[in-house]
């Protein structure tokens, strides 16, 4: 199964998808990475087709809706993990709206969520991705 790669040092940091389905924590000072590494995991997650829900408080994580533009910042830092392959990818991403003016509203019938709630039948993923 496939991974998600957490960390680079001395030895890589992997989270192995088959024990992804477990309680975890991020915790850490301001400022350490803990929304960088809720993205990381999301971004991997959503590469694994697993359906990911994020309550986006703060509004720094809708950027995963968009691919990654490899600037000067990002160009040394990719170098030095030896990640050579990396290309920005945009994950697919359907916001909700508590008013149901600029995304999808959080109110719904069951009805209208039936096509979403299907996606992880229809598309015969293994059974611990699908969302229902
Ligand atoms: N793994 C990382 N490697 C290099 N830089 C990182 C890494 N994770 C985060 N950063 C840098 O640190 C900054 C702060 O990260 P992030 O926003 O994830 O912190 P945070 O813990 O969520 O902060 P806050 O408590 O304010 O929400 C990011 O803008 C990014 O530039
Ligand atoms: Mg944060």
């Amino acid at each position: 199964m496939a991974d998600i790669l957490l960390g680079r040092g001395d030895t890589d940091v992997r989270l192995l998808g088959k024990y992804a389905n477990r309680h975890g924590l991020i915790a850490g000072a301001t400022g350490t990475g803990k929304s960088v590494s809720l993205m990381v995991l999301a971004e991997g997650f959503s590469a694994m087709g697993v359906p990911v829900f994020l309550a986006d408080v703060k509004g720094d994580l809708a950027g995963l809706s968009q691919a990654a533009v490899v600037g000067e910042k990002l160009k040394p830092r990719l170098e030095r993990l030896g990640l050579n392959a990396f290309q920005g990818q945009a994950s697919p991403v359907v916001f909700w709206d508590l008013f149901g003016q600029k995304g999808h509203p959080v109110r719904t019938t069951v009805s209208e969520m039936g096509p979403f709630l299907q996606i992880g039948r229809a598309s015969c993923r293994e059974r611990v991705s699908s969302p229902v």
